[in-house]
């Protein structure tokens, strides 16, 4: 039997798709696959730290204004993640960009989930309701959600898996996010799932 993968996830906010992965590694689909071993937040107040407490995973506020440089920023939250055996990194809701010391260390190894259909809706203010937003304007009839590797760029690495929503008449902006965040739950646990099966055959 493998050695559970450990998960480092950083989030910024309300952590539902945190809750999936945990879920999904306590019985679901990444059950006997992988562990959450860390969850690091950039906001105090996240809701997402709660829930690994409450789950007993350790949870790490990181306060960007301890640092000069987001590079000593990330160096900090990497010698975290070392400290916990984290294998792979996993973005879920998490908004500040992230730097190249961060992304070498976990080259093919970090994921994010993006509500919206990559590659269009993306890149830089392209987050939460902003995409929802742009989708219903642009009188999309169908989005969704992307997992991807995480790159240098905002929502730009290759993309892992998608899964796709009716955007439906009458629809509004809240009603839109909630049918992408249910997509979002159920292909992020799968995704990670398939990262981790192939990073066994690297
Ligand atoms: C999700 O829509 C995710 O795609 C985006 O931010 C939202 C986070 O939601 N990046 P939650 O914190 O996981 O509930």
């Amino acid at each position: 039997m493998n050695i559970p993968v450990r998960l480092g996830v950083l989030i910024s906010g309300g952590g539902t798709n945190l809750q999936a992965i945990m879920d999904a590694c306590a019985h679901g689909v990444l059950k006997s696959s992988a562990v959450v071993a860390a969850v690091v937040s950039n906001r105090p107040d996240a809701f997402g730290l709660e829930r690994a407490r409450r789950a007993g995973i350790p949870a790490l506020y990181a306060d960007t204004k301890k640092f000069t440089s987001r590079t000593e920023y990330y160096a900090s939250i990497l010698s975290e993640l070392s400290g916990h055996g984290v294998d792979m990194v996993c973005l879920a809701g998490y908004l500040l960009k992230i730097e190249s010391n961060m992304i070498d260390a976990f080259a093919g190894r970090m994921v994010n989930i993006h509500p919206g259909l990559l590659p269009r809706f993306g890149g830089p203010g392209m987050y939460g309701s902003h995409v929802h937003q742009a989708v219903l304007d642009a009188r999309e009839t169908v989005s969704g959600a992307t997992v991807h590797f995480v790159d240098g760029e905002y929502d730009n690495g290759p993309i892992i898996m998608q899964g796709k929503v009716p955007v439906l008449p009458g629809d509004t902006l809240e009603i839109l996010a909630g049918r992408v965040l249910a997509v979002e739950h159920a292909i992020y646990p799968a995704a990670i799932l398939q990262v981790i099966q192939g990073l066994a055959h690297r």
